[in-house]
Formats: C-alpha cells, structure tokens, sequence
C-alpha cells in the first residue's frame, strides 16, 4: 500500500512517464486527411491493448469563461467530425449552448501516443441523437427521453498527433484546416 507522499513536488517529480513503447512512425507519410491518421492510431491503440482508447477528455467553456473538462466516449469519426454525446441537461450541454466549441484529448499511454483536436462543436440532426441513444445499452437508456440525448459533433479546425520519444525528440504532427483543405505541418522535435 504506498504512503501517501510528505513531500508532493518531489514525490510527483519522481514517477516516471513516457515509459510505453513508441511504434516506428514516419509522420512525413502520414496520410492527407487527420481522420484517417485518427483511424489509423486508435486502430493501433486497440491492437496494442490499449484499455478503452475511445474515452477521451472533453474541454469546454461556460457562461463564466471558465473552462471545464470531463472524460467521455468517442463515437464515431468521420469528415464530419469527433462525435461524441450526452444528456441535454447537462453542465456540457449548457456550455455549448453558449460556447459551441470545444477540445478533444486522447492519451494512448502504453504507446507513448497523445492526440488533441479543437474546433467547432454541432448539434447533429434529432434521428441521429435518438440512434446514439437507442444504441446504449437498457441499462444505460433507462430515464432519457430521446429528446435529452443529444449527439454532437467537435469539427476539428485543429488536430495534432503527438508521438513521445525517450531522448526527448517528441514527434508532432498538425492539421490544419484552411478554405476546406487540411495543410500538415511537421511541428518536429518539440522536447517538453
Ligand atoms: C470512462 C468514462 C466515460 C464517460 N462517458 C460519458 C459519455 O459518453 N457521455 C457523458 O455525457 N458522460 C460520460 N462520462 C461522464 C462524464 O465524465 C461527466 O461526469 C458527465 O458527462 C457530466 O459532465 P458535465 O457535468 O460536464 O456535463 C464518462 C465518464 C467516464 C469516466
């Protein structure tokens, strides 16, 4: 049973990180589109038993300016967009009333692998809420009105996949989106 720490700074400074295993990767033949590289990475991350790598942290902003996160499920990606989905009721969902627009972060630990997309966020069409909702399972159903459930889309004017290394010589790739087309830029060896 470890002891909780006396000294914290010390104590946090010395857990080690990015201790997984980066795959051989060459970001200057990554694909053209950040949803076929996402596609590609989550692909690995479950072939490498990644545990849930379709839970991600979703950054918003309220009334107040102040930003809030919470960790929810992806369900599905495509050029639309990072779905994802929740009651309507909720602290979420007031946010993006106010602010449509939010941040996506995923960290695939075991493979030393971390993406991040910000953008615009939208409300996608009533049918499809009410599927997202029919598709949970009774359990998970029980009280929500198809009308409390909504299905949003983040569509991503930002995406970067970061890959760590232990020397230091982090990989980081941008997407961008510009006049509908996404620019790739190798951000490099960024150390952090
Ligand atoms: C692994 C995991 C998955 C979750 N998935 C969802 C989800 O898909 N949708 C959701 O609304 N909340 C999900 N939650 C709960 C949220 O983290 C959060 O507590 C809840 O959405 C309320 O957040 P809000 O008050 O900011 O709206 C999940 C939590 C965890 C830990």
């Amino acid at each position: 049973m470890p002891t909780p720490p006396s000294e914290m700074s010390s104590w946090l400074r010395h857990q080690p990180s990015l201790i997984g295993t980066a795959p051989a990767w060459d970001a200057s033949a990554a694909p053209d589109s950040p949803v076929d590289l996402f596609r590609n990475w989550i692909g690995a991350a479950v072939q490498a038993g990644v545990p849930e790598p379709h839970v991600a942290t979703l950054a918003t902003v309220g009334a107040d300016g102040i930003p809030d996160a919470r960790a929810l499920i992806l369900k599905d990606v495509d050029e639309r967009g990072w779905a994802f989905a929740g009651p309507r009721g909720s602290r979420k969902a007031d946010h993006l009333a106010v602010h449509p627009a939010a941040a996506l972060s995923f960290w695939w630990q075991p493979l030393v692998r971390a993406v991040r997309a910000r953008g615009r966020v939208v409300e996608a069409a009533a049918e499809e809420s009410a599927a997202d909702l029919a598709a949970r399972s009774a359990t998970a159903r029980s009280g929500i009105e198809p009308g409390d459930w909504v299905l949003w889309r983040l569509v991503p004017e930002r995406i970067e996949f970061w890959q760590g290394s232990p020397d230091r010589r982090h990989v980081r790739l941008v997407y961008e989106s510009r006049d509908g087309a996404w620019v790739r830029t190798d951000a490099g060896a960024a150390s952090a």
